[in-house]
């Protein structure tokens, strides 16, 4: 068995904001030393919907050769970052319809006594941030995961303020999609921080 992390990122994003994130995180996470898997999750919006709004029809597009995740993904991981933008306070029914498919592994125990952590973006300062990233929780707590949260273990963490997770205060307009610096460092602080507390608590292989 390896020592080597792995992290999968497994997120949904409508406009961009989340793949951002998931970038960061990434590269955070392979300068730390992982092995990571990078994974976006399926449409279920009609065409029509997608086509009616310019900015989600070219992230669709500009993504379609990012893999969508599978149940393997999961049981390949030490570590998973779940992200989703906030919708109505709450994950995205995207987010939702994946962890719905995961029941046949989290019946095996294959879920549990992983690290976890995630993220989240909102169009507004204060419009639920908090409450999709503890929503998206409430599901960890069933698979018997091992939740880490960011906290204030770093000082970028007093600067982006949200104990919880990174999350993104996505701006509707030009730059709808992309992060500032103040996200991409709490980005790359969870992921270093998922990985350093996952390799801490993987068996160690024999030598
Ligand atoms: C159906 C729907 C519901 C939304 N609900 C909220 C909300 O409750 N609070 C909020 O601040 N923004 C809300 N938004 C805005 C999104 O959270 C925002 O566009 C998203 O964070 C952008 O992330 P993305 O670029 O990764 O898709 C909503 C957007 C949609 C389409």
């Amino acid at each position: 068995m390896s020592n080597v992390v792995k992290l999968a990122l497994i997120y949904y994003s409508s406009t961009g904001t989340g793949t951002e994130i998931a970038r960061t995180m990434a590269g955070a996470a392979e300068a730390a030393g992982a092995e990571v898997r990078v994974r976006k999750v399926a449409e279920l919006a009609p065409q029509a919907a997608i086509d009616s709004n310019p900015l989600w029809a070219a992230h669709d597009a500009a993504t379609a050769d990012v893999p969508a995740p599978t149940p393997e993904d999961l049981s390949w991981a030490d570590a998973v970052i779940f992200g989703s933008p906030t919708r109505f306070g709450n994950i995205a029914a995207q987010l939702k319809q994946f962890f719905d498919t995961l029941s046949p592994l989290w019946q095996a125990g294959g879920l549990a006594d992983k690290v976890y952590s995630g993220f989240t973006s909102a169009g507004t300062r204060q419009g639920g941030h908090e409450s999709t990233l503890l929503a998206m929780y409430n599901t960890i707590h069933h698979f018997g995961g091992i939740i880490v949260p960011p906290g204030y273990t770093d000082p970028v963490k007093f600067v982006d303020g949200n104990p919880y997770g990174t999350s993104h205060h996505a701006v509707w307009g030009p730059d709808l999609g992309s992060i500032d610096d103040d996200t991409r460092n709490a980005a790359r602080h969870q992921a270093e921080r998922v990985v350093r507390i996952a390799r801490a608590l993987k068996p160690k292989s024999a030598t």
